[in-house]
């Protein structure tokens, strides 16, 4: 069973990726959050700086196309292969009105035409290999009954779905059942994403759809850190997690002083992250007003020391 880290788009950058890596564990594979391209051009070319090999030295992430036209998927082709990666994945997930009514994302799935379209003029000139991730459609998951044999067509590395529809956004319940039923009949290895956040969780998937080849992990690895580690089976003595989250958020800090100038801007990254990682802690709502209060670097540094010092 492989396990994924997924791509969250202000959360799991190059700066949380790498601070992971080298301080709590290691993915099979993590994914790069979307670099979204549109009529051959970057939309927002900062996107591209996630994947930089300079930026990508304990990991090797997967890079994310969103898009749905084929100069657009030339482009990102492009700067992956001058970053020397071989593996990419497509966003046919991303559930913001914005995205969907320019038929990105999610929006591609309720044209299965358009999708098939896309991924033939796709195949028909890549050179890497492509795994997708996906949604079961707009409205209803019956949608996805359309495009399962879409996908069957082509040679895609694997298929990661995350059964909900876009009218859910990340929100509501995970349809499992219908994630079970319709697994088996994709011709690839197919990997399930969605609220896992125990060893349960995975082992109730396996039970469901027991071909399945890995597991994404999203927000549970933001809430519970040491997740991973159980999951291989790694036994961690409540000093030892203490000691790796204190480095992993110290690193976090170190990578942000890079990235931002002026601690407003560093602070609102870690912002974004504490908006998840909190839940983990017992006060967790407490704990994110602190961070939030926090308009200089010392004072967010006393908040993260107290926090951690309470957990021994
Ligand atoms: C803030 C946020 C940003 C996200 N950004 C991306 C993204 O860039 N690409 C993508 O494929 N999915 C993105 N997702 C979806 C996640 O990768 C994942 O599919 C979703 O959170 C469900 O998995 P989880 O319950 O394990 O978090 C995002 C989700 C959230 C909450």
């Amino acid at each position: 069973m492989q396990v994924y880290l997924a791509p969250l788009q202000g959360v799991t950058d190059w700066i949380f990726r790498e601070s992971f890596y080298e301080h709590i564990g290691q993915f099979d594979k993590s994914f790069a959050p979307f670099i979204r391209v549109q009529n051959g051009e970057f939309y927002r070319p900062s996107q591209c700086n996630d994947i930089l090999q300079g930026h990508n030295t304990f990991q090797t992430p997967v890079p994310q196309f969103l898009g749905n036209d084929v100069d657009s998927f030339k482009r990102f082709e492009e700067l992956c292969l001058e970053n020397k990666y071989s593996e990419v994945n497509i966003n046919m997930g991303c559930p913001f009105v914005k995205v969907v009514n320019k038929g990105m994302g999610a929006g591609m799935l309720s044209h299965p035409d358009r999708v098939e379209d896309f991924l033939h003029s796709v195949f028909a000139i890549t050179n890497l290999d492509i795994s997708v991730k996906c949604r079961f459609g707009q409205e209803n998951a019956t949608e996805f009954e359309k495009l399962i044999p879409v996908f069957n067509e082509f040679p895609i590395l694997e298929m990661i779905l995350h059964p909900r529809v876009a009218k859910q956004l990340y929100k509501g319940e995970v349809e499992v059942e219908s994630f079970a039923r319709y697994a088996p009949l994709l011709n690839h290895p197919v990997c399930y994403n969605g609220d896992i956040e125990t060893v349960a969780d995975i082992e109730r998937i396996q039970a469901l759809a027991p071909q399945v080849s890995g597991i994404m992990i999203g927000r549970g690895i933001l809430k519970h850190p040491f997740l991973l580690a159980e999951i291989k089976g790694q036994e961690l003595s409540h000093p030892e997690k203490v000691r790796l989250l204190k480095s992993f958020h110290l690193s976090l800090i170190e990578r942000c002083k890079e990235k931002y100038a002026g601690d407003l801007n560093l602070l609102r990254r870690l912002e974004e992250l504490w908006e998840y990682h909190s839940e983990g802690f017992e006060d967790g709502r407490k704990i994110l007003k602190q961070v939030k209060k926090c308009n200089t670097l010392a004072k967010y540094e006393a908040v993260l020391f107290k926090v951690l010092d309470d957990l021994i």
